[in-house]
């Protein structure tokens, strides 16, 4: 969700009120999600690098997170909606761990969506953390047993992978489990990205062939294959 401190300037505001935008366009996603069946979304909230801001920003990140979660867990946990926080909690206060924890507590039995708000969160810290967690353990490191140790195991490998804000790049995002998603890049500034973006970004995925290593040939064989009946 990248943008916010540019929407924010373009209008002379500080980069807060820009974030606090961002939570209403997440909102908004998340209400379009399940308006189209959409099973799982995860964002990128606040990466482990994200510290090294102006100490006013970090501050003002969190203290919107905890507003955000009084604002908004009523309504997901209304709307079906489960949610998990995915990264590290250690430099996080108390107060913020025990919002995080009982946001997740209140919506878990949901199962219209699952919604990941990755937080402290980067991908070579999940990989690192995922290998200490089989290494404590005594189980060997192989691709399964490091998948299942990642944070995001409770849910598939992304599809598709939206970045917004026009830059090219993935920044320590699912850096694993992105291996084979369809990725789109968005001009859009976050606050910006609405349903109509969304559903571009959809068409595009439609659009692609995901080959998963095979030919196109391939592919198209398998999906004339008829489906055996059960
Ligand atoms: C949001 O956008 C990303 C967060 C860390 C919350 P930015 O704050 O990176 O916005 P730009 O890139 O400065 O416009
Ligand atoms: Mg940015």
């Amino acid at each position: 969700m990248d943008g916010n401190g540019r929407w924010a300037t373009r209008r002379f505001l500080p980069r807060v009120a820009g974030h606090k935008q961002g939570v209403a366009a997440l909102s908004r996603c998340v209400q379009a999600c399940i308006d189209r069946g959409i099973g799982v979304l995860t964002v990128f909230a606040f990466s482990s690098e994200n510290w090294n801001r102006p100490e006013e920003e970090v501050s003002g990140l969190l203290e919107l997170l905890v507003l955000s979660l009084s604002g908004e867990v009523p309504r997901l946990k209304s709307n079906g909606v489960r949610l998990h926080f995915v990264g590290n909690r250690e430099r996080l206060s108390d107060k913020v761990q025990a919002g995080l924890r009982q946001a997740e507590l209140l919506t878990a039995d949901n199962t219209r969506l699952v919604f990941n708000v990755c937080f402290n969160y980067g991908g070579r810290w999940d990989i690192a953390q995922a290998a200490q967690k089989l290494v404590n353990s005594g189980q060997p490191i192989t691709e399964l047993s490091l998948d299942r140790a990642m944070a995001l195991a409770h849910v598939p490998d992304p599809d598709l992978l939206i970045r917004t804000g026009g830059e090219l790049r993935i920044s320590n995002f699912l850096i694993w489990q992105a291996a084979y998603s369809e990725l789109y890049f968005s001009d859009k500034l976050w606050p910006d990205f609405d349903s109509a973006e969304l559903d571009k970004a959809i068409a595009v995925f439609s659009s692609r062939e995901r080959r998963f290593g095979q030919t196109s040939a391939q592919v198209s064989a398998l999906k004339r294959e008829p489906t055996p009946l059960t």
